[in-house]
């Protein structure tokens, strides 16, 4: 068991349902410090498209107050739980509006460099479709942020709720959050980015070394990523 590990987990809803049940079932198996917040309590402003957190720093964000606790967790975090249910086929509004943003952290802008050191969870629950698109899109935000290491967990229930699913589903759910939460700890710390993200990465290098946005441009050059250094690395 890993004591000193750091969790974060963004419900992305408020109610403690099946969503919650099930980050629960994966929490129970972890050891460590858990830092939670649920969408939209801890968090409920929509994106307004201003671009400042992009072009004039994060701390321009009309936002900035409040979403800082959320980043702030992420940021000193070793493992990061997203959740959200499959609300009409798609992640809630309220996690897309939370993802939104942190699009200034994004690779293409200005990465974190403690995000390319960290695993993550996902995980959806649904009654029958839709759990690979929210798996998907909560996915995709952690690889743009940098995150090497996502592990996926979503349950088409096929029932109203997680315990009045079929015995051998409950079972074959037990399985793999067992065996997904033995990886986590073996992993926690170890983590290094693969090829995927090191090429995005590289990509985003040659961008910036020409970059359009002054702030991005001297936030990689200061960090030395335009030359040698990697945030990966040491
Ligand atoms: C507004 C709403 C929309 C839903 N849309 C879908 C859907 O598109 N596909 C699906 O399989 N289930 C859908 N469901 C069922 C939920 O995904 C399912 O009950 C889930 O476990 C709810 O999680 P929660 O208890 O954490 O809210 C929907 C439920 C609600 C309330």
């Amino acid at each position: 068991m890993v004591i000193n590990m750091k969790i974060v987990v963004i419900n992305g809803i408020n109610h403690k349902g099946n969503t919650y049940t099930l980050t629960h079932k994966l929490l129970d198996k972890l050891d460590g410090e858990v830092n939670e917040f649920f969408l939209p309590k801890d968090f409920d402003e929509f994106c307004l498209g201003c671009a400042k957190c992009i072009f004039k720093g994060e701390s321009n964000c009309p936002h900035y107050e409040k979403i800082k606790p959320l980043v702030d967790a992420l940021v000193e975090s070793d493992l990061i739980i997203l959740d959200s249910p499959v609300y009409c086929m798609h992640a809630t509004g309220s996690m897309f509006s939370f993802l939104d943003h942190l699009g200034y952290m994004w690779m293409a802008h200005r990465p974190n460099e403690t995000m390319f050191k960290k695993q993550a969870v996902v995980l959806t629950t649904c009654a029958g479709a839709g759990k690979k698109r929210v798996l998907k899109d909560m996915n995709d935000s952690l690889f743009y942020l940098g995150v090497p290491k996502v592990y996926k967990i979503g349950v088409a229930m096929m029932a109203p709720s997680l315990d009045e699913m079929k015995p051998k589903k409950i079972k074959k759910l037990d399985k793999k959050i067992n065996k997904i939460s033995k990886k986590i700890v073996k992993k926690n710390g170890k983590v290094k980015p693969k090829f995927k993200t090191k090429a995005f990465f590289n990509i985003m290098r040659l961008m910036q070394k020409n970059g359009y946005n002054e702030l991005d441009k001297n936030y990689w050059n200061d960090l030395g990523w335009t030359k040698k250094k990697r945030p990966w690395k040491k």
